[in-house]
């Protein structure tokens, strides 16, 4: 179990205790989060789950597979800590995580 922190763009956030084994983005629609709209279920083919992912959990995290990295390519105002967070597991060590929802996610 993981509580992670979603901010939506507006500064709205919710703080919900998320299940190990289930996907960032799952948490956020398993709560009703708005902001994630993951259309293609967490296939890695949609990018509407991109969320910023806080700087001081980039590196438990861990980094983009090369097809989230093309992926991302459809996303819209990329930073550097960019994630579709259908690929981010959630597991204990991600106790605290804080992601934030881009612009274009509303
Ligand atoms: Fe579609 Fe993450 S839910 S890319």
């Amino acid at each position: 179990m993981a509580r992670i922190t979603y901010i939506e763009h507006n500064g709205t956030e919710h703080v919900v205790d998320v299940k190990a084994g289930l996907s960032v983005m799952e948490g956020a629609v398993k709560n009703n989060i708005a902001g994630i709209d993951a259309d293609c279920g967490g296939a890695c083919a949609c990018a509407t789950c991109h969320v910023f992912v806080d700087e001081a959990w980039l590196d438990q995290v861990g980094s983009r597979s090369t097809m989230e990295e093309s992926m991302l390519g459809f996303a819209q105002g990329v930073e550097e800590n960019s994630r579709l967070c259908c690929q981010i597991k959630v597991s204990d060590t991600l106790n605290g995580l804080i992601v934030r929802m881009p612009e274009s996610q509303r």
